[in-house]
C-alpha cells in the first residue's frame, strides 16, 4: 500500500518550504519530507542566527550560473517584496545592514515559525526523519519508497539543497537523482568559502589570526568586491573574501586592495613631507591594524624614515598595498562553504516553473540547481522564489 498526494517534495529547507506553502495554498495536497530531525535547519543557522531573509535589490546578476538568465524569471515573479509582506504578516521586525541585506532583529527560529505556519495553514503534511530509498516513475506516477513507507505521486519535487555543510543535512541526493532521471550536472564546488594559504605564502600572515580589515575591496578576473575582510588561522575570510572566493579559480592569485577608501600613494607622499623622520612600519600602523602593518612590512621593505623612500618606492609601496596580490592554496570546502556553485543543468528545467524538460512532474529548487548567489540574502531569495514558481505549477 502507498500512500497518495499530489505534489511530493524532498527537502524541507527553504525552497521545499516555500513550494510547500504555495502548492498547498493552491488547494494541491502536499506532502514534505526530510531526512532531518527538523525542518529548516540551515535558516536557523544563517546571517549569524539572524538570518538574512533577502535583498532589496535582487537581480539575475546577483547570481552564478552557466545560463546567466536563468534566475531573471523566477525572480520576478517571487520578489522580496513579496517575502517581506510575509515577514510583516506574522510582525517579525528587522534591520537594514548592509546595502540592501535584511536581517531579523530577533532571532533565524522565526523565519522557520513563519514557514511552519504558512505550511500548517495550507494543510501540508511534514514528516521529518524520512529517508528516501529509491524514487521512480511508472507512466505518469512517481513512486517513493522511503522508510516511513511507500508513497506515489503526480509531481515531485527535489529541495534537497547542496554539499555545505553535511552537519546540518546536506546530502548529493539532488544530483544523484537527477541524473538517475538523466539530468546533466554543472561541475559542483564550494561557494561563498574562506579561502587557505599554505607554507611560504601563509608564513608571514600566520600568526595574524583575528585581524580584520573593515574595508577591503578583493577582485578576480573582471569581478570585485568590497567589503570586510578576515585572517583566520588557515588563511582568509570575511565577507570580502567569501564574496570573491565563489569567483576564484584554482591555482590564480587574487588581488586585494587593502584600503580601497584612501589613495596611499598620495598619503604616503604627504606624509613624506610633514613626518620626514616618522618610520614606515609606524605610518603604516595608523592605516592598517597594527599586527598587519607589521607583517607586510616585514616581508617586503625595510623599515626607515619615509624622508629616505624616493617617490618611485612610495608608489611601489602603494601600489602592493592597493594591489596585493596572494594566492590561495585552496578553499575550506563544504565543510565551512555557505553555498554549492553549480548543480543541476538549468538547459534541462523550464525557467518559469522550474520543471525538468526531460521527466514531466518532475521539479528541482533551491540550491541543487545550477544558480548560486552572492551573500547577503541572495540565496534565500533563490529559494523563495524558485520554491513559488514550482509550487504555482505543480
Ligand atoms: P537547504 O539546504 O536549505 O535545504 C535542503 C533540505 O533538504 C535540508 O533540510 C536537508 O536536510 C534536506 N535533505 C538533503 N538531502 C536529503 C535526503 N537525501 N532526503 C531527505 N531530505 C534531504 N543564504 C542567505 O540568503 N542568507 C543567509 O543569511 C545565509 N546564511 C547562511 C549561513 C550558513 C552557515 C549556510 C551554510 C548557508 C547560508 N545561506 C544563507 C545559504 C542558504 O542557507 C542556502 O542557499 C539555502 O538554505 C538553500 O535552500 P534549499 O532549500 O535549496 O536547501
Amino acid at each position: 500500500m502507498s500512500e497518495h498526494t499530489e505534489v511530493f517534495i524532498i527537502g524541507a529547507g527553504a525552497a521545499g518550504l516555500m513550494c510547500a506553502i504555495t502548492a498547498g495554498q493552491r488547494g494541491r495536497k502536499v506532502i514534505l519530507v526530510d531526512h532531518a530531525n527538523r525542518i529548516g535547519k540551515k535558516i536557523l543557522m544563517s546571517g549569524g542566527g539572524h538570518c538574512n531573509f533577502t535583498n532589496l535589490s535582487v537581480g539575475a546578476t546577483n547570481y552564478l550560473s552557466a545560463n546567466r538568465h536563468f534566475a531573471k524569471s523566477a525572480l520576478a515573479r517571487y520578489t522580496p517584496e513579496n517575502f517581506i509582506e510575509l515577514v510583516d504578516k506574522y510582525q517579525i521586525a528587522y534591520h537594514e545592514k548592509e546595502a540592501g541585506q535584511l536581517f531579523c532583529d530577533g532571532s533565524s527560529k522565526q523565519i522557520v515559525a513563519l514557514l511552519a505556519e504558512e505550511c500548517h495553514a495550507a494543510h501540508v503534511d511534514i514528516h521529518t526523519q524520512c529517508s528516501i530509498i529509491s524514487c521512480k516513475k511508472e507512466g505518469d506516477i512517481f513512486h517513493i519508497e522511503s522508510n516511513q513507507g511507500n508513497f506515489s505521486a503526480e509531481s515531485l519535487i527535489i529541495a534537497t539543497g547542496g554539499l555545505s555543510i553535511p552537519s546540518l543535512g546536506a546530502s548529493g541526493f539532488g544530483y544523484e537523482l537527477g541524473q538517475q532521471f538523466g539530468h546533466s550536472l554543472q561541475n559542483t564546488r564550494p561557494g561563498l568559502v574562506p579561502l587557505t594559504l599554505t607554507g611560504r605564502t601563509h608564513e608571514p600572515f600566520s600568526g595574524l589570526a583575528g585581524v580584520s580589515i573593515g574595508s577591503a575591496e578583493t577582485h578576480f578576473n573582471k569581478q570585485h568586491f568590497r567589503a570586510g575582510l578576515l585572517f583566520t588561522h588557515r588563511g582568509l575570510s570575511g565577507p570580502a573574501i567569501l564574496q570573491i572566493s565563489s569567483f576564484w579559480q584554482e591555482g590564480k592569485a587574487l588581488e586585494i586592495d587593502l584600503l580601497p577608501e584612501l589613495d596611499v600613494y598620495a598619503y604616503l607622499r604627504q606624509l613624506k613631507m610633514e613626518k620626514p623622520q616618522s618610520f614606515l612600519k609606524s605610518i603604516l600602523s595608523e592605516i592598517l591594524p597594527n599586527r598587519l602593518a607589521q607583517a607586510m612590512c616585514d616581508l617586503y621593505w625595510h623599515n626607515q624614515p619615509l624622508a629616505t623612500y624616493p617617490d618611485l618606492e612610495l608608489a611601489s609601496i602603494a601600489q602592493k598595498l592597493q594591489q596585493w596580490s596572494i594566492l590561495p592554496s585552496g578553499t575550506e570546502g563544504y565543510r565551512k562553504a555557505e553555498v554549492t556553485l553549480g548543480g543541476i543543468n538549468t538547459a534541462e528545467l523550464s525557467s518559469s516553473s522550474m520543471e525538468s524538460r526531460i521527466v514531466p512532474g518532475l521539479y528541482f529548487i533551491g540550491e541543487v540547481v545550477d544558480v548560486t548567489g552572492w551573500l547577503g540574502g541572495y540565496n534565500f531569495q533563490w529559494a523563495w522564489a524558485s520554491g513559488s514558481a514550482a509550487g504555482n505549477h505543480a
